[in-house]
């Protein structure tokens, strides 16, 4: 085929990688084979009822009972600014808690929508105590709370036992980010007392990037319906897309058919696994990880009680250049591990074990990588 500019355009040859980084990570054969049928229409009568089915599958992997559980056609960012753009109103107080990358977009984004954001701080690699949190509600009183659950750029998992109770005692509605944890790690929404929460397709879910699960209870809905002015976003607001995804049915935008097709599918996988095998799975393959990374004599750098299983973060060895070697693995073996991010830039690896590439022959495959290869970048 020649095109305007004289030249030749090959076809489409994605070369063959495994995605061990923070995401995306590999999607599951049968999820691609979901994804590749022809679209439907978005007001098809099995669209309308898989839509039903993939917010019952949502409910379950988050193990919530809200109504309003739904995708959002963009990625865990726009489910990220779903949360801030329904539930904040200009002037609230928005406590984020930071350790990492992503708490750092929700108070960037809470700031967009003119909240008075409140912050407090974690270095990156801990988690925050219970007691922290209670002198911050004290202190500052907010409206929302928001808090990464598994914070992608340091590998940290933040225990959530007693968060929600706290939260209720102060009147504020809990934001918890479950990016990389939904499908992979143990999230009990309801039980936690989490008001808001979202996701995104392309890590535990072993999905492409694409779609931003997103979900509230009644509390955030009542807060919703209680808003002085519109929510200023409208590709966002949840109640013009619950008349699409409610019972109305009503025309919002034209759905991404094919990407609820493979989320549906994935969601599918997950049941069939067993949602506390799945979970199961995970930890065991990220221990595996964990002590075959000690054996050859690298650290990690997250206390072994607060690690995350599907992200782990190891310390770049004295004199090693960390991008040269990663760069050296997806060149020559074609395995993506990721760098770190702003405090940890430099000083970490981030290797990924999420969804369908939490397997065992993966982390043999990056163990005997590390073993053989990385003491040709020792100076
Ligand atoms: C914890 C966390 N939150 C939010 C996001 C943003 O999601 P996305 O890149 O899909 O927009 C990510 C992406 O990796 C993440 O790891």
């Amino acid at each position: 085929m020649v095109n305007s500019f004289g030249t030749r355009v090959s076809p489409l040859s994605v070369p063959e990688r495994l995605l061990l980084g923070p995401g995306p990570s590999n999607s599951h054969p049968l999820v691609l084979k979901a994804l590749s049928n022809q679209p439907v229409g978005h007001l098809d009568p099995y669209y309308i009822d898989l839509m039903a089915e993939v917010q019952g599958l949502l409910r379950h992997v988050w193990q919530t009972d809200n109504r309003l559980t739904l995708p959002m056609s963009g990625t865990g960012s726009a489910a990220m600014e779903a949360t801030i753009a329904n539930i904040v109103e200009p002037g609230d107080t928005v406590l984020v808690a930071i350790k990492g990358y992503f708490g750092n977009r929700l108070a960037d984004m809470a700031s967009r929508y003119q909240a008075n954001v409140k912050k407090i701080e974690r270095s990156w690699g801990q988690v925050f105590s219970i007691e922290e949190l209670k002198e911050a509600l004290e202190k500052y009183r907010p409206t929302v709370l928001a808090l990464v659950h598994a914070e992608t750029s340091t590998g940290v998992c933040q225990p959530m036992e007693a968060i929600g109770d706290l939260c209720r005692k102060y009147d504020c509605l809990l934001i918890l980010d479950t990016v990389t944890s939904l499908g992979s790690v143990p999230v009990h929404l309801d039980n936690w007392k989490v008001d808001l929460a979202y996701s995104c397709s392309q890590k535990g879910l072993s999905c492409p990037p694409g779609l931003g699960p997103f979900t509230m209870n009644k509390r955030a809905e009542e807060k919703l319906n209680k808003r002085k002015g519109k929510v200023p976003n409208w590709y966002l607001d949840v109640s013009l897309l619950n008349q699409y995804w409610g019972s109305d049915r009503v025309y919002h935008h034209t759905a991404p058919v094919n990407m609820n097709f493979g989320i549906r599918e994935s969601l599918r996988l997950i049941i069939e696994e067993g949602l506390e095998n799945s979970w199961k799975r995970h930890s065991e393959n990220a221990n595996y990880l964990w002590d075959g990374l000690e054996n050859i004599g690298l650290q990690l750098h997250v206390d072994k009680n607060y690690r995350l299983p599907t992200l782990s973060t190891v310390k770049i060895p004295e004199g090693v250049d960390g991008k040269a070697f990663s760069m050296h693995l997806l060149n020559n073996y074609g395995v993506e591990i990721g760098g770190g991010l702003g405090e940890l830039a430099g000083k970490v690896w981030r290797i990924g074990l999420m969804g369908y590439n939490s397997q065992k022959n993966n982390v043999d495959r990056i163990l005997n990588l590390f073993d053989t290869e990385l003491s040709k970048f020792k100076s």
